[in-house]
């Protein structure tokens, strides 16, 4: 599980086999930021393999195009890489306009996009909470508000916001990413109450710790995987789990499912542990990589 670089893990699954119908998002299209990497690089190939076009979206171009090559080929889809920083609103308004000049529509928003760190709250900036603040939440309201003034608002969708469950009952470490994901839980109740009347669902969508991913990379996966039987179903998830979620509320199947959140993690958030002895080594074993 451990590994220097996650990059490697952004390919294509071997071997699918379906769940539910094949054209289930047949000439649907979905906007999905993060959408280069990790989950949300797998919520695009299987959306994709639900006959569902995408745009890739965030900060490295090379990294958005090349996932997109690869996206195309596992799936014969069209897959739109673009560059964007969800903090920067004129980013995000130019971005939304090329999806719509490229593909006429955006049914399915997913809000991907997320940063995180180990940092105890001691040492932790101004800047550095605020940096996740304002990938994680307000990229979400300036995606969300981008697409919703530029096509949901005259023709509805679906808005699906990856959150996490850290505020649950609160995680050592993560006084940043924490707050920042629960406000977005907040934010989809609101817009699920605002825009459910003009057709808009607005789901969240809280995966627990999932295997060969940046984020488990990043919060020490090497020693939590120690720690795995404490989860429920004794196991890390993968990232086609998440993404077989994302199908289920993107689809029809959803259509009475708004301003709710969905969680994927194997009950971990009921039993994770806050054991302050891993707090020195998760975080030695960060400064080492
Ligand atoms: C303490 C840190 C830090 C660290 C950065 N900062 N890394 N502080 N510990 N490890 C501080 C910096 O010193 C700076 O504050 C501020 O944060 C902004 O840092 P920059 O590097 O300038 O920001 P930026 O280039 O915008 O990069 C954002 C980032 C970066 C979040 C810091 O790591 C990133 O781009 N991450 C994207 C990928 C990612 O994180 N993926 C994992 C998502 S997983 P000062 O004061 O010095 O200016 C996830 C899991 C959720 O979200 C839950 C799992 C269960
Ligand atoms: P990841 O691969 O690092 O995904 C994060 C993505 O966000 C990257 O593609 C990154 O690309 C993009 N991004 C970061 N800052 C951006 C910005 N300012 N503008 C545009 N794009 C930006 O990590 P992951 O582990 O798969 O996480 C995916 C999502 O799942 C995140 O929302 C995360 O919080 C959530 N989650 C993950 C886990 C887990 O176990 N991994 C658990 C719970 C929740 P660039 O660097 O190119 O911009």
């Amino acid at each position: 599980m451990a590994a220097s670089t996650t990059e490697d893990y952004d390919v294509c699954l071997d071997d699918y086999k379906y769940i539910f119908n094949p054209s289930l998002l047949k000439g649907k299209v979905a906007f999905i930021t993060g959408g280069g990497s990790g989950i949300c690089f797998t919520i695009a190939e299987i959306l994709m393999r639900h006959k569902c076009d995408t745009v890739i979206l965030s900060r490295k171009l090379e990294r958005v195009n090349k996932s997109s090559r690869r996206l195309e080929e596992a799936t014969g889809q069209r897959c739109l890489p673009l560059q964007l920083d969800v903090r920067k609103p004129q980013d995000v308004l130019t971005a939304v306009d090329k999806a719509l000049s490229h593909f006429g529509r955006i049914d399915i928003v997913v809000n991907g996009a997320a940063g995180n760190f180990l940092c105890p709250a001691e040492s932790m900036s101004f800047n550095a909470f605020k940096t996740v603040i304002e990938i994680d939440t307000i990229g979400t309201f300036n995606i969300s508000k981008a697409v919703y003034d530029k096509y949901m608002k005259h023709h509805g969708g679906v808005i699906i916001n990856i959150s996490a469950t850290l505020a649950y009952r609160g995680q050592m470490l993560q006084a940043h990413a924490g707050p920042a994901k629960a406000a977005i839980d907040a934010l989809t109740k609101h817009l699920a109450v605002e825009w459910g009347h003009q057709g808009i669902r607005v789901v969240s969508l809280s995966p627990g710790p999932i295997e060969k991913t940046e984020g488990i990379r990043r919060l020490g996966g090497e020693l939590e995987e120690a720690r795995v039987t404490s989860i429920p179903l004794q196991r890390f998830g993968t990232k086609k789990e998440i993404a077989e979620g994302v199908v289920y509320l993107a689809s029809p199947a959803a259509n009475f499912v708004t301003g709710t959140v969905l969680v994927i993690d194997g009950g971990s958030w009921l039993t994770g542990t806050n054991d302050f002895s891993l707090a020195k080594p998760l975080l030695e074993l960060m400064s080492k990589m």
